[in-house]
């Protein structure tokens, strides 16, 4: 297994790959990409852990090295957010950083599946997407915008407000990643139920969650360890199905005749990536509520992303 991380240098992609170093299968490969000259130091650092798992450092002239035969690539490049910002305020730099890289991905390993964590994610899926269209290699199998952190937090929460073991606890979220598009279906959490209350006041701290760690860090960044976690967490399911283990997990992908073009939703994983897209199930009257509400904006986001690379 040959996995990339694009990014490599920044928080996210520090926590990531440092997990990925101690969890991929032994004998896989890790790539690290970055920009900023401190990555063949990362490298060095991480290669000092005894684990089956080689690790090369790649600066910014050694995109194609990076990629290179690469069975899946995470990208977490580019501009995080501060107090004040939300994501889309992100996309002007973000747009182009990803753009680049996807047409690395086209030129060196087209096959790959592609997990997306840079945000906007609702603008960065579709921005790689239609980079893959141009050049004639998309399956939307096999692209992905990771919505995990959503669901860690989901969990995390649910079970420190129910207090039951968070190893129990599985929380579905469908819709975007970004505000009000974050959906968490919590009249699915089996084994526990909440009061119109406790929803009212925990479907918006999910949704704002990301802001909560913007502001905790007071202009340091946004989350980085949680998010590391959520992307290995992610990256774990991907190759338990390339190694064709039948596994489930939540991911902002491409939907045909759904609620919007990307939407999140539970997909069975396998060896070409999305083996299927599952039924979100049923819906409360506060979650259809919510989902109707935020579709307009998840669709403009959609389209921005469509739009810079077409328009
Ligand atoms: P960071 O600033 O710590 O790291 C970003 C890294 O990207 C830097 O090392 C930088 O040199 C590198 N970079 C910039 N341009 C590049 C290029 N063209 N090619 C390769 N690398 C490049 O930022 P952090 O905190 O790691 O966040 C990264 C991204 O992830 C941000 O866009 C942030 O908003 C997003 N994010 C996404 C989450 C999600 O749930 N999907 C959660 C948290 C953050």
């Amino acid at each position: 297994m040959k996995v990339a991380v694009l990014g490599a240098a920044g928080g996210i992609g520090q926590a990531l790959s440092l997990l990925l170093k101690t969890g991929l299968p032994a004998g896989s490969e890790l790539s690290l990409y970055d920009v900023a000259p401190v990555v063949p130091g990362v490298a060095v650092d991480l290669s000092h852990i005894p684990t089956d798992v080689k690790v090369a450092g790649f600066g910014a002239d050694a995109l194609d090295k990076a990629l290179t035969g690469c069975d899946i690539v995470l990208i977490p490049a580019g501009m995080p957010r501060k107090p004040g910002m939300d994501r889309a305020d992100l996309f002007n730099v973000n747009a182009g950083i990803i753009k680049t890289l996807a047409e690395g991905i086209v030129a060196n390993c087209p096959k790959a599946l592609v997990g997306i964590i840079t945000n906007p994610v609702n603008g960065t899926v579709p921005i790689v997407a239609e980079v893959f269209k141009k050049a004639g290699t998309y399956d939307a199998k096999r692209v992905f915008g990771i919505t995990t952190l959503d669901v860690i937090r989901s969990e995390a929460f649910v079970a420190e407000l129910k207090g039951v073991d968070v190893a129990t606890v599985k929380v579905p979220v469908i819709g975007g990643h970004s505000g009000t598009t974050i959906l968490p279906l919590l009249s699915q959490v089996e084994g526990v139920t909440f009061t119109e209350e406790e929803v009212a006041a925990l479907t918006p701290r999910i949704q704002n969650a990301g802001t909560e760690v913007v502001n905790a860090k007071a202009g340091g960044g946004s989350a980085t360890l949680s998010m590391g976690a959520a992307a290995a967490r992610f990256c774990m399911s991907l190759v338990k199905g390339l190694q064709g283990e039948d596994v489930v997990d939540y991911a902002y992908v491409a939907v045909e005749n759904g609620d919007a073009a990307y939407f999140a939703h539970p997909v069975r994983l396998g060896k070409n990536g999305v083996e299927e897209i599952l039924s979100y199930g049923e819906l409360s009257a506060f979650e259809e509520q919510a989902k109707n509400d935020m579709l307009d904006t998840l669709k403009k986001d959609i389209q921005e992303g469509v739009d810079f690379i077409n328009a």
